[in-house]
């Protein structure tokens, strides 16, 4: 089938999947399945509707992502709450639906308190910003962020994030399941996906936040003071290559004060090193997936990997190394679909420790290195950025041959991302979006100023 006749029943499929709040479009749902039962999957999840909203901003129409802006932003709660299990003065609801009550509409958010294993979403407000940096980018409205409401939003989610905390890194601190992957994964402390993430949406804050507003003045100075140290822990502690491995793999331990070399007090024997080193091409690295005391978890997670070269966190030559990571363990980490979520995947008693024995995430299934077809656009847009478009092109091809013809699955099960997800819901919106949106990024790579960050400089 040719890339023509995909892209146009994509376009189809997505635009049914938008919703309308008092006449106006304002998000999309998760997944339009006819077949399996919809459960939350019928509400419009921040993240999700991120690779929409580009999209929709590519096309001219703005008009949906300003609605959703404006109505997620109703929806973060302003004061202070007293009630514990309240969510939380800045937090970002993880998705929205829209209910009727006596022939009114109205919009009930969900901040976890209704979700599976009731996580609270750490990324929701950190795309929110992102979001709202790429409709100013798009469309050169620099008003709407200017807004005294919108200014106080930014505000309030950097203050969650930025405030009185236990620990004393740069890094941002969270519990399991804070991100896409909402399920125990062994993903607690300060996962990659989020610090990824919570660079970029600092970053974009910068440039977002009026330096004349005097509320303003506090936080500038505190994302300030974070930026920097942020980056160089993540360039220096979470980066694994063959380099580093080799001081990893010689690091003493029990050191004391301040001039420790192995500041978290690694232990070599943590380390899958005799698997690491038969896969860690020489040309390749890539940040490892999380880190914390006596804790370097040598996972591969794509979403942070791919928007730190997005965002610039990685530096020129890392990024290179990320890239170099993918092309050449391309069967391990793309294989029939673009692209795996983690690598490898946790099995037997790790699985069993480690998630929970959660059954929708055995191993090589679900977040537990499924593949993704929604990271695809992140795919496209970190190779553009580098230069690397052939990897991006070889990678759309292969999505090309199965997404319509499996009717756009949520994720693919199977070493290889052979097997359609066991329960992946279809017609998933960020699949059909993600697609569309790497073959915008490809069609016109200027579409990267909506994603993509210069170097930052401190
Ligand atoms: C699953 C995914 C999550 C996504 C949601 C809706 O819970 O893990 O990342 O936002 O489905 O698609």
């Amino acid at each position: 089938m040719s890339s023509k006749v995909i892209e146009e029943k994509a376009w189809e499929a997505l635009e049914e999947s938008v919703i309308y709040y008092h006449g106006q479009p304002v998000g999309t749902i998760a997944a339009r399945d006819p077949d399996i039962d919809a459960l939350n999957y019928d509400q419009c999840f921040i993240r999700d509707f991120v690779s929409s909203a580009l999209l929709f901003l590519i096309k001219g129409k703005s008009s949906i992502v300003r609605n959703f802006l404006e109505a997620t932003l109703k929806l973060q709660p302003k004061t202070t709450q007293l009630d514990c299990i309240k969510p939380s003065r800045g937090l970002m609801p993880a998705s929205f639906k829209i209910q009727s009550f006596n022939q009114q509409e109205y919009l009930r958010p969900d901040f976890g308190d209704h979700a599976i294993g009731r996580v609270a979403p750490a990324d929701a407000g950190l795309w929110w910003i992102l979001l709202l940096r790429a409709y100013t980018t798009s469309t050169g409205d620099k008003t709407l962020a200017q807004r005294e409401d919108f200014q106080e939003g930014i505000r309030l989610i950097l203050q969650l994030c930025l405030v009185t905390r236990f620990d004393m890194y740069p890094m941002l601190l969270v519990p399991d399941g804070a991100s896409m992957i909402d399920r125990r994964m062994g993903m607690y402390g300060h996962p990659l996906d989020i610090q990824s993430l919570f660079y970029a949406a600092m970053v974009a804050s910068l440039e977002l936040l009026e330096p004349t507003y005097q509320k303003n003045q506090f936080m500038i100075q505190a994302v300030q003071n974070r930026v920097g140290p942020l980056l160089r822990q993540l360039r220096e502690n979470y980066w694994l290559d063959s380099d580093r491995l080799n001081v990893i793999y010689r690091y003493r331990v029990e050191e004391y004060g301040e001039e420790a070399l192995n500041q978290f007090n690694i232990y070599s024997d943590s380390i899958p090193f005799y698997w690491l080193a038969k896969w860690m091409p020489e040309a390749g690295g890539y940040l490892a997936g999380n880190l914390g005391p006596s804790q370097l978890d040598c996972r591969f997670f794509s979403l942070g990997n791919l928007m730190a070269v997005i965002s610039s966190l990685t530096n020129e030559e890392q990024s290179h190394k990320i890239l170099n990571l993918i092309e050449l363990r391309w069967s391990d980490l793309i294989g029939h679909m673009p692209m795996k979520l983690c690598y490898p995947a946790l099995e037997n008693g790790d699985w069993r420790t480690v998630t929970g024995a959660d059954p929708k995430n055995r191993a090589w299934s679900y977040h537990n290195g499924g593949n993704w077809p929604v990271l695809l656009w992140m795919l496209t847009a970190a190779s553009k950025k580098m230069g690397r478009g052939e990897l991006a092109h070889h990678a759309i091809a292969i999505a090309e041959r199965r997404l319509l013809l499996d009717q756009w699955p949520e994720y693919y099960d199977g070493p290889d991302g052979r097997l359609i997800g066991k329960e992946s819901r279809k017609f998933q919106t960020w699949t059909i979006a993600g697609y569309l949106l790497a073959k915008e990024l490809v069609a016109n790579p200027d579409h990267l100023d909506l994603v993509a960050f210069d170097p930052y400089l401190w």
